[in-house]
This record gives C-alpha cells, structure tokens and sequence, in this order.
C-alpha cells in the first residue's frame, strides 16, 4: 500500500466526452480536466455550450479542445475519435455520454423512423464510438464509460420505452465489452443517472412530474449534473478503480437501490 495518495493515472492523459457541451456531460468534462486529463469536449448542435466548456477549462490552466459530430453517423464517430487522436497525440478514457430520449412515444405511435431514430441515438453511437476507440484504448490501456440510466433497470415511464430499452442495451453491452476487452486492458464500465435536473427533462418532463419524482427520492432532490462528476473520475482513474469493470454504477440520491 503507498503512503498518500495513489497516482491516479489521470495526468496528461486523453478523455474524449461526447455531449460535452452541456448537461451530465459538460460536469463530466470540467471534473476530468480538473483533475489533469486533456479532455476533447464533444457538442452537436450546441457547439457554444462547447466552446463555454473548454474556455472554462483552458482558464482553470488545463487543456481542451472541441469537436462536433452527430454521433447517429458511423463516419462523423469515426472523423471524432481520429481527430481526438490527431490533436491529442492518443486516447485513454473514453466517455460515451451523447443521448435522448428523443420523444415521449405510446406504443400506438411508435413507427419505425421513431425506432431507428431512438436507437441510433442511444445504442448504435455506443457501438460506433466503442469499435472506433478501442484501437488506441488498448495502445497503453484504458477505459469506456457509458452512460445508461434509471430506466435500464425500471422501465422508464410511460412514453419512454424505446428510451429505456436502448438504454438497457447500454448496460448489457457495457458487461460484454468488458469482459471482451479485458485482455486488452481496456476497462469498461458505466453510470446509471437517477432523474437529474438538466435540459432532458427540461423537454421531455413536466414539473409536476419531477416534483413527484423528488418526492419519493430518499434524499429528496433531483440530480445535479456534479453529482455524477465524482464517479466519472473514478472509473476514469486507474488508480482508483483499475480492478472494477463490467460495472455499472447507480447514481440516483437513492431512488433506486440494486
Ligand atoms: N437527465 C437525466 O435525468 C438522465 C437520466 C438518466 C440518463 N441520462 C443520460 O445522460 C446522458 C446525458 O444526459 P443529459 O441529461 O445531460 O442530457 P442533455 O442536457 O439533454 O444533453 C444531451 C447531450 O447529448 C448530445 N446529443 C444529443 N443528440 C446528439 C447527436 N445526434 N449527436 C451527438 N450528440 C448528441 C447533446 O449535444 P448538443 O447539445 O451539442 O446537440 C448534449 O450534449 C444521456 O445519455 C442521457 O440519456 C440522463
């Protein structure tokens, strides 16, 4: 056992978080440039919740940079990865975080552009980003970090099944990938948000939906985009969490307990 502190094998190393640009993702991004990654931040549309993430980190003294790509395209997955690869000279933690639900949906209503643009969005990018990384993840080592949800394990509510189940996917193909890659040094692991209070369910909740949700929450709020912040540093940091893959890791002030 050292004395102090571990390293933490984050230092200079290269992070790549996609839906950086706000939200679970841009906390993501300034946690793990805070603590001395350089970090490609990801955006879509959102290109200034970008911009505002990494002129925050470049101010802090660390190091970022931005890249767009509509993650639903293998080609625009590809071009991201290689162009972290480019402008960072390699790739070690790589964080899957992109997602929507997309459209509260009945079942009723759901048609097949509804299905594909679901699990374009949440399952084919995960796939895309994972085949494109892995390359240079397993160059020196390194680690995936999804970002399933709540709803993996619950359901979801109504109108969100295909969301859920996509997101269910996340978290079996979390397992396989781990496991796949494990001899190749590469840990893979993911995050399971609660409810938090960002623009996701700013669009697809009402308040009278979140404030019953906070009700039955043992801790009684919704999440905050930081909440999830520490435990992106820790399946990012060898030091701390390089015996743990194929795990998936729920954050939810207690609202659901596995
Ligand atoms: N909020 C919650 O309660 C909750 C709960 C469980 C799981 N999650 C999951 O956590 C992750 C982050 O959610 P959030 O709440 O932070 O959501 P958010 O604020 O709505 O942010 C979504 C992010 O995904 C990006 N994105 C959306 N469509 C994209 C596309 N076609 N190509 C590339 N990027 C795209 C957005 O980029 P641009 O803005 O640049 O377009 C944005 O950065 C998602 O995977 C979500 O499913 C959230």
């Amino acid at each position: 056992m050292p004395n102090g502190m571990p390293d933490l094998e984050l230092d200079g190393r290269v992070a790549l978080v996609t839906g950086g640009s706000r939200g679970i993702g841009a906390a993501a991004a300034r946690w793990l440039a805070n603590a001395g990654m350089r970090v490609m931040v990801h955006c879509h549309q959102t290109r200034d919740g970008a911009e505002a993430v990494v002129d925050a980190i470049r101010a802090a003294g660390g190091e970022a940079d931005l890249v767009c790509a509509d993650v639903r395209k293998a080609a625009d997955v590809e071009r991201m990865v290689a162009e972290t690869v480019e402008r960072f000279g390699g790739l070690q933690v790589l964080v899957n975080n992109a997602g929507s639900m997309v459209g509260r949906t009945p079942i009723e209503d759901i048609d097949d552009a509804f299905i594909d643009a679901v699990f374009d969005l949440n399952a084919r990018s995960v796939i895309h980003a994972t085949r494109a990384a892995t390359p240079h993840l397993a160059e020196h080592g390194g680690a995936i970090i999804n970002v399933s949800s709540i709803s993996a394990r619950n359901g979801g509510s109504p109108g969100s099944s295909l969301y859920s189940a996509s997101k269910a996917f996340v978290s079996t193909f979390t397992r396989s990938m781990a496991t796949e890659l494990a001899p190749k040094n590469v840990r893979v692991n993911a995050i399971s948000p609660g409810t938090f209070d960002t623009d996701f369910h700013q669009r697809y909740s009402t308040a009278e939906k979140l404030e019953r949700t906070r009700n039955v929450i043992p801790q009684k709020r919704l999440g905050d985009p930081e909440d999830c912040a520490g435990t992106f540093l820790y399946l990012a940091a060898g030091g701390l969490s390089g015996y743990v893959t194929g795990q998936i890791i729920e954050v939810n002030g207690g609202q659901l307990m596995v």
